[in-house]
């Protein structure tokens, strides 16, 4: 899988996926992220991204022009499945968009600021539109990298059996069990006796137990779907 996201603040995406299992996955040469600087491709003298919207109002709007002269130039070196543009007003992220965006070749993320970007992008370039959640974020740089994470962990080979995607919450429609490790007794503490029984039959059941009476406790409209 390749991505490039473009934004006009790369350095705040130097951080996320430098570490860990996305490290990991790009060593591995199993996914390779490419982060733009939109301002790069502004060809004005002052090097503009954005400007005052049509019809007045408070924040500004990104232009059209550097955002689709970056997409331009990717598209000229192949073809891309999807360009996502990150907005408060997009289909909220749920773990079944995850699952169909890991299995695409070629992604856009474009990252808004102030207002947004021009409408006129969003018809004729942008092919989705995704929100991480109800509540606003400053810019779609940290929405991008929750993105990235979300589906690049489900990629084959990116994670271990140990960190299995398959185990996860919301996989199956369910939340995670209670966990536990050693010691078996902190200061009086004790791990349920079901976990040190040495029965897998009996461990999966509680398993299934707790797991089906968090979900119908903390989030039963999973339960629904
Ligand atoms: Cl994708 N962008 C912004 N700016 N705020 C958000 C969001 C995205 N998703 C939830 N809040």
């Amino acid at each position: 899988m390749r991505i490039d996201i473009l934004t006009i603040l790369p350095r705040l995406l130097d951080g996320p996926f430098a570490d860990s299992i996305l490290e990991r996955a790009q060593k591995n040469g199993l996914c390779e992220i490419h982060v733009h600087n939109i301002r790069e491709y502004s060809t004005d003298k002052h090097k503009s991204v954005d400007d005052y919207q049509f019809g007045g109002g408070a924040g500004m709007v990104m232009l059209i022009q550097p955002i689709a002269d970056c997409i331009d130039q990717l598209r000229k070196d192949r073809t891309y499945d999807e360009i996502i543009y990150l907005t408060p007003d997009g289909d909220r992220l749920n773990q079944s968009i995850c699952n169909a965006l890991s299995l695409k070749g070629n992604l856009i993320m474009v990252c808004g600021h102030y207002k947004g970007i021009d409408q006129r992008l969003r018809d004729h370039y942008i092919t989705r539109e995704i929100s991480i959640g109800d509540y606003v974020l400053s810019g779609g740089e940290l929405a991008a990298a929750v993105l990235v994470d979300s589906i690049v962990r489900l990629i084959p080979g990116v994670m271990n059996d140990e960190t299995s995607a398959l185990t996860d919450s919301f996989q199956d429609n369910l939340l995670a069990p209670p966990i536990y490790t050693r010691p078996a007794d902190y200061n009086g503490w004790k791990v349920p006796d079901v976990l040190m029984s040495g029965n897998p039959k009996l461990i999966e059941e509680w398993r299934m137990d707790e797991a089906y009476k968090k979900t119908q406790q903390r989030r039963p409209d999973l339960l629904d779907e």
